[in-house]
């Protein structure tokens, strides 16, 4: 493969990298800074960058990567600390800065070096951190400095290494993109392959070659990411592939019905539909701590499909559709956890069957193209995400028959409303919240005492960031009018006006 592996010193921006890097069409995925350099060998990448991160080279608790790196004769970028300990491992030395330089900063640039190449000498660059180069390694130049003079960035005699003080991943540095693209296409000489059509092949060449002459599971829910996983493994092993939907009773009005259809009929995948309702809401019954609610799924989800595999006979393998997102949400060792995905953290320490996740280290919004080019119909590329624990993290406390009906039939109403208003398209997710309090109301001269519904929707571009909707405000009173009178149980609509961060997308 055509790779740039970023290594991950626990950066801010360490996944934005990554995702820049694929913007220019390249393959980049996020390797942790302690994998051993054999591993990295192992991925044949032609380019290695160094991200930034949280300490200083000279502080205690200064994390370095595999020495041999430095010796494969892979052309290196260190962005920030990355560049630092490149100062440290060839001999300079480091300071924390007399003048310190944040944000937006003047950037010189000193002489031709290719990672310049296309930009102008005077320009603008984004730094976020106080150390800076005092005395620079032997075997490397300056190639150029900030408006007070500290080195800005390095280049190795040899041409093979590059540092910058500075971030070119962040928009705020005026050519960083070219910055980028010069490193990738002529430092390292990555053919710019990383189209939907390209990373089908690759995805699909991988999984055929993992499966060899077995045969394999998937996790199916209808949602895109596991739709995507479905069709590269269809694409991969055909008939040797069974999809299992497990309906949990967690799923959305009709939810059930409509992925059965759409997936025999349309995509003619072998699908079998696992009624599982009643051993699912059994488990969480008394349950009311969100971890522990996502736990009890996710090792739920995995126990039934160990037991179709079983049924089915063979099967050493079990496709999900897991995104970079759930990923890095679930915690590293570099990433702090927020929540357990139930396809990531959620899963149980013993499993049979042995995962191949193809979509692990990208993003939705680059799932949704290879979707398309898989021939996914809109009807699912367009749809709202939905997390696998479904209705029962968006019910706070415990998950009863009654209260999944409420707010199953307010979601339905939700969902109705905003496509009858023709925004659905435009919205990441929108969808119901059913909090553990009630309040008092007044309806047909009678006091009322019942739940109200949070009304969540949120734009986004990959879940990671995401800002709530201004939904007009009739809108928002035709769902509220609507939710009060159809739903039995709630007397009061409220709106989420919260962003992701502080707040999260789910409310649990
Ligand atoms: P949060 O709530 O973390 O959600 O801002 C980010 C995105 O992930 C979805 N989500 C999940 N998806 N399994 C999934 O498949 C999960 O356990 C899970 N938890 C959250 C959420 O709907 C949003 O799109």
């Amino acid at each position: 493969m055509n790779i740039i592996a970023v290594i991950d010193f626990g950066g801010q921006y360490s996944q934005l990298i990554t995702r820049r890097i694929r913007e220019l069409k390249v393959y980049s995925l996020l390797v942790s800074y302690d994998k051993p350099a054999d591993y990295i060998k192992k991925l044949q990448p032609c380019g290695l960058i160094f991200t930034g991160g949280p300490s200083s080279v000279n502080s205690a608790d200064a994390i370095f990567p595999d020495d041999e790196l430095f010796s494969l004769g892979i052309p290196i970028l260190g962005i920030c600390y990355g560049h630092q300990l490149m100062v440290k491992v060839f001999g300079g030395e480091v300071v924390s800065g007399a003048s310190r330089e944040y944000g937006q900063t003047e950037l010189k640039v000193l002489s031709d070096s290719k990672l310049y190449e296309g930009t102008p000498a005077d320009q603008i660059c984004w730094m976020s951190h106080g150390d800076f180069v005092s005395s620079m390694p032997e075997d490397f130049r300056v190639t150029a400095r900030t408006g007070s003079g500290e080195v800005a960035s390095m280049e190795s005699k040899t041409g093979q290494m590059y540092g910058v003080q500075f971030h070119p991943e962040v928009r705020h540095t005026q050519f960083g993109m070219r910055m980028l693209e010069n490193f990738a296409v002529n430092v390292c000489g990555c053919k710019q392959d990383w189209t939907p059509s390209g990373v089908i092949e690759a995805f699909v060449r991988e999984i055929r070659t993992t499966v060899g002459g077995g045969r394999a599971v998937c996790a199916l829910s209808g949602g895109i990411d596991s739709s995507t996983a479905a069709m590269l493994a269809h694409r991969a092993i055909g008939e040797r592939l069974n999809c299992v939907f497990v309906d949990h009773g967690l799923l959305r009005k009709n939810e059930a019905e409509e992925v059965k259809n759409f997936f025999t009929k349309n995509m003619r995948l072998n699908l079998t539909v696992v009624d599982a309702r009643e051993r699912f809401l059994a488990k969480l019954k008394g349950v009311v701590e969100p971890e522990r609610k996502r736990k009890i799924i996710g090792e739920e989800f995995i126990r039934v499909f160990e037991e179709q595999a079983e049924k089915i006979g063979d099967i050493d393998y079990l496709v999900q559709g897991t995104l970079y997102s759930d990923v890095i949400e679930s915690g590293s060792r570099t990433a702090a956890k927020i929540k357990s995905h139930h396809n990531v953290g959620g899963l149980p320490e013993v499993m049979k069957l042995k995962l191949i996740e193809p979509l692990r280290n990208i993003f939705k919004d680059e799932a949704r193209e290879i979707a398309r080019e898989l021939g996914i119909t809109d009807e699912i590329v367009q749809r709202h995400p939905f997390p696998g624990p479904g209705l029962a993290i968006r019910i706070i406390g415990e998950v009863t028959q009654e209260r999944l009906e409420i707010l199953r039939e307010s979601d339905a109403i939700i969902e109705q409303e905003i496509r009858g208003a023709g925004l659905y398209n435009e919205i990441w997710q929108a969808f119901a919240v059913l909090p553990a309090i009630k309040s008092v109301g007044v309806m047909g001269d009678s006091r009322t005492y019942a739940y109200p519904i949070v009304v969540r929707a949120v734009k986004s571009d990959d879940a990671m960031t995401a800002d709530w909707v201004r939904l007009p405000y009739e809108l928002l009173a035709r769902v509220s009018n609507r939710i009060i009178n159809e739903v039995k149980g709630v007397n009061r609509v409220v709106y989420d006006i919260s962003s992701k961060p502080p707040s999260t997308i789910e409310w649990e």
